[in-house]
């Protein structure tokens, strides 16, 4: 019986097996709306054998994207745009449920696209960036505006804002960026917080933004859905977050009825010595579990093996595994893990017609 491909419950969603498809950022956005690309994208992973696919990161403000590519949930068009992508996607599959990130990327803004060089802008090129402190992200990066109170509870209506955009389009699943270095961990990590009002300083005001972030979330997202947050383990330096902070932010927000974590780390600081290796998040992940009781756990982090993924379901570690790279790498990667790990799941009627058990003489010999 393989305990990855059980059901699991996050919120009021009942998920086919305990895949995910992990938020990834598709620069392909025209002024933050979604495009064709993000619907064969989003169609494709729908058909993916993942039971849940996060959308990537989506910005609640024009000014808290990466770069131009970056989505968007800033006006109804946007909201509307995300609903057109969404619609097409389902009809792809039946059985899909969607979630959505939505962010601010602060001092990790504004860019390049990656592929176009991915180097910092300036203000007069693109917008200025926003952050707790005025601290830049590396050498040669402007320097980002300090956030005004003012500033501040505009973000949370954004957030607010952006949230029932995605909910009226259709999405199932609303995730809060607090992780990866964008503005949200800003805040909440001391080496990027100076803050001397209630949000900077000791641990408890540094957690504030998110806490009240979600509290408003935990208002407008149905209990039929899920409310989940992208946290940090670690920021990888000696005096940024640690894995006891952790615990204690994982803590709080269960204390407001989040349904899910997921557990990832660095991103803050670009020269933090990360020590990367197969599965190296899935014991930040596993500690999170020990200290929280209702919410589920989901571990990310190089995970890309059936057996693997099913290692770290079967032992308890995590209640749900994400992977980013391995469903671009093959976005049939639930199917094929399905086979390896000998269950048998229903393949679109189109698709299964063409299975390779039906080849006539030929074997296909995966690597
Ligand atoms: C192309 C790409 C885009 C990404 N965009 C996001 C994003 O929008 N939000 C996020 O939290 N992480 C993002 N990530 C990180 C992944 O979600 C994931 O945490 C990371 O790649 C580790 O998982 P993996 O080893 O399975 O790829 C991105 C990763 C990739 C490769």
């Amino acid at each position: 019986m393989s305990q990855l491909f059980s059901p699991l419950q996050l919120g009021g969603l009942t998920l086919s097996n305990r895949i995910a498809v992990s938020p990834m950022c598709q620069y392909s956005a025209q002024d933050g709306l979604f495009s064709t690309w993000h619907l064969q994208h989003l169609s494709s992973l729908a058909m993916s054998g993942a039971a849940l696919v996060m959308i990537e990161a989506t910005n609640v403000s024009a000014d808290g994207r990466i770069c131009e590519g970056c989505t968007g949930l800033w006006s109804d068009e946007h909201g509307r745009s995300l609903a057109d992508v969404l619609t097409g996607a389902r009809k792809a599959a039946g059985n899909i449920s969607f979630g959505i990130q939505i962010g601010h990327a602060g001092r990790k803004g504004p860019t390049q696209i990656p592929w176009q060089g991915g180097k910092p802008l300036t203000p007069d090129q693109a917008w200025t960036a926003v952050a707790p402190s005025p601290i830049p992200l590396a050498e040669g990066w402007p320097t980002p505006k300090e956030m005004t109170l003012a500033d501040i509870a505009q973000f949370k209506r954004d957030c607010v804002d952006a949230t029932r955009r995605a909910l009226a389009a259709g999405v199932q699943v609303i995730e809060l960026h607090a992780a990866h270095g964008y503005l949200i961990h800003q805040f909440m990590s001391p080496l990027t917080n100076y803050r001397s009002d209630q949000y900077g300083g000791s641990r408890e005001n540094r957690m504030r933004l998110p806490l009240e972030v979600i509290a408003e979330l935990r208002a407008i997202v149905p209990r039929t859905h899920a409310l989940g947050a992208r946290i940090t383990a670690t920021d990888w330096m000696p005096d940024g977050i640690q894995e006891a902070d952790c615990a204690v932010f994982a803590r709080e927000l269960e204390a407001l009825g989040t349904d899910y974590v997921c557990v990832t780390s660095g991103g803050l600081i670009l020269t933090a010595p990360i020590k990367i290796a197969p599965g190296y998040q899935v014991a930040f992940a596993a500690a999170v579990k020990k200290v929280v009781t209702k919410m589920a756990v989901r571990c990310v982090g190089l995970i890309a093996e059936p057996l693997q993924a099913e290692q770290v379901i079967g032992s308890g570690q995590a209640d749900q595994i994400a992977m980013a790279r391995a469903f671009l790498d093959d976005p049939r990667w639930g199917w094929h893990a399905a086979e390896k790990l000998g269950v048998k799941i229903d393949l679109p009627p189109q698709y299964a017609r063409a299975h390779h058990s039906l080849w006539p003489g030929a074997k296909l010999v995966r690597p």
